[in-house]
Formats: structure tokens, C-alpha cells, sequence
């Protein structure tokens, strides 16, 4: 098959990788010339683990290339994937279409033969119907058939998401479009993933359907880890204990500073809109979006409290500033409310994260970045992790005691325990860990387990 990608970001990038290495002959599309100067050098502009190498292979045999030029690159294709960003609209939250439809027109204009236009970017319901109508507008010509099969690929793990999904969704109304999307997932229907075929709006209510409400089960444990804290109990086993029923499930429960990224916060943005727009509103999403906005302010308070209830004049030391690990993404990330809360609260931060630090610097001013975990916590008054690198999990809690002003921890991410942190003098606040190890060395609890 040949494949037309428009969009060389994210998702446009990784799939238009995968594709090529199903076998297939992909061009991927991108109006920044910047963008595709650097991927014809062989630069990836942001940071997947295995996609510069996927890129790179598959670029020397020949089945991937990058351009500017949308024309041949639709012209010849037997599928086109819109791959365009959907930010979050100011104001109202619903999704940016722009940039949607504006390929839509683009792609009318070239199309030649049969072709099938799948829309990949999240989109609100509805646009599959808004991109055959904007399409046959302005091509009346053209023989079209507009399909829509939404990414589930998770940042840090897309590859192996796309190679290896839980399903594929693909919703479309005519069967000659379902052969050519037999044809380009070909090697998975091989490998008889699920692949579920449905109608168009189907299949994109179930890319929100699906984010909301793995957004409602992290928002869920957050506020049992806050109520854990309360009573004394521990979140890590209350979400093992629920997570062992089969109906309920261990994922996505992990309790911390409240999600972010470029997918939760925008999606489920988008769809509080588009179901108060047709009448149907989605109160508990309304909820979990609103109590998961006052979490990532709260968690400067917390640092607060830790620090005996005020951090002026005190140096916070920051680890982690990305959204989540593997990444260097910090859209939504937690760090940003966190830190601007603590420099408003009169602290000087010093922030340190492997990946993250070139794209925090325009979005945190006045942070000291450093260049490790340890020269970040040189002279704080508490160190906070805030995203649970690997790089994280096995510090020197010795060494690094012994560089800070004072030994707090403040644990967003519950990578120590109570018991650990204060072998090492520290004074622990995790997240809905028994609070009473805030003030007093643990009473022996058993380790934490992994949730
Ligand atoms: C998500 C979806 O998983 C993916 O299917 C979709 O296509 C895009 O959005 P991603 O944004 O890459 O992927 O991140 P994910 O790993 O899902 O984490 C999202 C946020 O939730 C992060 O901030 C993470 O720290 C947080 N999270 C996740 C928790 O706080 N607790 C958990 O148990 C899981």
C-alpha cells in the first residue's frame, strides 16, 4: 500500500514508522520545513525510546521518506492519514479543528483514484461527517471514502503500542474502504489482534470514551489516596486490594499529583463539550476534570505542610518536571502548577529531569535546573519527586541527606515508602500513605506493593 501521513508530529511520526516497517510505502507530510529538513538529516524532533532507530531503518530501505509537498504525496496514495494536531480550543476547551480540516481541504485538491482519508488525530464526534463533506465540496469528483481509526498509543511506549495493541478501532461505512484497511493493518490481523470494525462516530466517541475514563479511574484513587491520608490507610494496597478484582483491574491506578500530557486533560476537555453540546451532559467527566485541576494546585501545599507550613526563603529541590517518564513532553504536567505554586509561596526551586529540562526551561522561569538528581538537592529544604523516572528509584538517600539543608521528601509518586525515606532521617509525605509517618518515624508497615 501507499501511505500519505499528514502531520509529521507524534502520531503522525510513529505511525507513519510502524507503517513503513509493516512493509508499506509511507511519505509523511509536514508544512514545517524546519521539521522535515531535520528528519531528512536523520533527526527526530522529539523524544519516543526506539523511534530513531525504526525511522532510521526504515528510511534506508527505502519505504520512508518526508516532504513538504502534499500534492504527490496524495496523489499517489491509496490511504491518506490526517495526523494534525487537536489542541485545546481557548476559552471554551473544545478541540481546535483548524488544522483538521484544513488537511481536508488540502488532501480534496490532490486526490487521484480511489482513495481512503482516515482520520488519526483525535477528533470530536462528528468529524469524519465534516471531512467527507469539506472533501467532496471542494472535489466533487473525487472518490473518497473517509474512515476513522483513533491512536491509542501511549508516549514512552508507542512503538510497542502500535505493533502490539490491546485493539485497533476502525470506524467506517463502506466495504471497499474496509479492504484497504484490512490490507494496511494486514500483519496484525495476522497476528489476530482485536480489531474492532464499527461505524465512524462509534469509533470516535470510543477514543474520548476510552481516555475519560481512564482519566476517571486515576482521579478515582487520587481521591481515595487523600482520604487514605485521613484515616490512615494505605493507597498502594487499597488499589491492589480493588485492582485484584478482574472487573475492576491493577492498571491506572496509581495514585500521584494528578494526570497530565498532551491526551487527558485535552480530551476530556473536549469531551464535557461535545456532550453538553448535544444535550447529554457527562457530569462524572465534568467532575473528574475540575477535581483533577484543583489536585495539581493542591500538591504545592502539600510540599508546604511538609516543609512545617511555609517554604519562604527555602530551596525546593524538583525531580521530575515531565508529565510522566520516557518522555520529554511537559504539556499539562503536573510540575507546572506545582512549581510556579512554590515560587508564589516565596521558594527558590532547583529542578533536575533527564529528558525534560530543554522544554520546561521557556515554560518555568526562574527555576535552577541542574545537571542530576544530586546536584538538585544540594542545600534544599525538601526534595519532591514529582515524576517517577528510573533514574529515581534507586537514589543514594544517604549521600543526597547529606548534600540537603534539611531531610524532607515529599514523594508524589510513592516510589519510597515511609519506612525507607525515614531509615535515612528523612521526613516523608507520600501520596495517601498513613500520615501519621509525616511526623514520627513509620510504625513497621510492610513495604509498599507494587500497584
Ligand atoms: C494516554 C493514553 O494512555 C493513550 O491510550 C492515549 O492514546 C493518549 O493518552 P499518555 O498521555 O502517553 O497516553 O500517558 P499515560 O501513560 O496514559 O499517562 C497519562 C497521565 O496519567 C500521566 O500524567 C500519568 O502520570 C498519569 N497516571 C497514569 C497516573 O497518575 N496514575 C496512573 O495510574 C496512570
Amino acid at each position: 500500500m501507499k501511505i500519505a501521513i499528514i502531520g509529521s508530529g507524534y502520531v503522525g511520526l510513529v505511525s507513519g514508522a510502524c507503517f513503513a516497517d509493516f512493509g508499506h510505502d509511507v511519505t509523511c507530510v509536514d508544512k514545517d520545513p524546519r521539521k522535515i529538513a531535520a528528519l531528512n538529516e536523520g533527526r527526530i524532533p522529539i523524544y519516543e525510546p526506539g523511534l530513531d532507530a525504526l525511522v532510521a531503518s526504515n528510511v534506508r530501505w527505502g519505504r520512508l521518506t518526508f516532504t513538504t509537498e502534499i500534492g504527490p504525496a496524495v496523489r499517489e496514495a491509496d490511504a491518506v492519514f490526517i495526523a494534525v494536531g487537536t489542541p485545546s480550543r481557548r476559552g471554551d476547551g473544545f478541540a481546535d479543528m483548524t488544522y483538521v480540516f484544513g488537511a481536508a481541504r488540502d488532501i480534496a485538491r490532490n486526490l487521484a483514484g480511489y482513495t481512503v482519508v482516515v482520520t488519526k488525530s483525535t477528533v470530536p464526534v462528528g468529524t469524519g461527517d465534516e471531512v467527507e463533506r469539506i472533501i467532496r465540496e471542494a472535489n466533487p469528483e473525487a472518490e473518497v471514502d473517509v474512515v476513522s481509526n483513533p491512536e491509542f498509543l501511549r508516549e514512552g511506549a508507542a512503538i510497542e503500542d502500535f505493533k502490539r495493541p490491546d485493539r485497533i478501532v476502525i470506524g467506517l461505512d463502506d466495504p471497499r474502504a474496509d479492504a484497504v484497511m484490512r490490507e494496511i493493518y494486514r500483519p496484525l490481523y495476522l497476528n489476530q489482534a482485536p480489531i474492532l470494525v464499527t461505524g465512524r462516530r462509534t469509533a470516535e466517541l470510543t477514543k474520548y470514551a476510552g481516555n475519560a475514563f481512564l482519566a476517571t479511574k486515576i482521579t478515582f484513587i487520587n481521591e481515595i489516596a487523600d482520604l487514605c491520608e485521613q484515616v490512615g490507610a494505605d493507597v498502594q494496597e487499597v488499589a491492589r486490594g480493588i485492582g485484584l478484582d478482574n472487573r475492576i483491574g491493577r492498571k491506572f491506578l496509581h495514585a500521584g499529583p494528578g494526570y497530565g500530557g498532551s491526551c487527558f486533560p485535552k480530551d476530556t476537555l473536549a469531551l464535557v463539550k461535545t456532550a453538553q453540546d448535544a444535550g447529554s451532559p457527562v457530569r462524572l467527566v465534568e467532575t473528574v476534570v475540575a477535581v483533577n485541576d484543583q489536585r495539581k494546585r493542591a500538591m504545592a501545599r502539600k510540599v508546604i505542610t511538609a516543609c512545617g507550613g511555609s517554604v519562604r526563603g527555602k530551596r525546593i529541590a524538583v525531580l521530575g518536571l515531565t508529565f510522566k517518564p520516557n518522555t520529554d513532553d511537559m504539556r499539562d504536567a503536573p510540575s507546572l502548577s506545582i512549581i510556579t505554586g512554590l515560587q508564589d509561596a516565596g521558594a527558590t526551586v532547583t529542578a533536575y529531569d533527564p529528558e525534560g529540562i530543554e522544554q520546561a526551561r521557556p515554560l518555568l522561569a526562574d527555576v535552577d535546573y541542574a545537571a542530576d538528581a544530586y546536584a538538585c538537592a544540594e542545600g534544599a529544604h525538601a526534595v519532591v519527586i514529582v515524576t517517577e523516572w528510573n533514574a529515581f528509584r534507586a537514589l543514594d538517600l544517604e549521600r543526597m541527606g547529606a548534600l540537603m539543608a534539611a531531610r524532607v521528601m515529599v514523594d508524589l509518586r510513592n516510589v519510597y515508602g515511609p519506612e525507607e525515606a525515614t531509615r535515612y532521617g528523612f521526613r516523608y509525605l507520600g501520596v495517601g500513605r498513613r500520615r501519621a509517618a509525616a511526623t514520627a518515624p513509620a510504625a513497621p508497615a510492610r513495604e509498599s506493593v507494587d500497584a
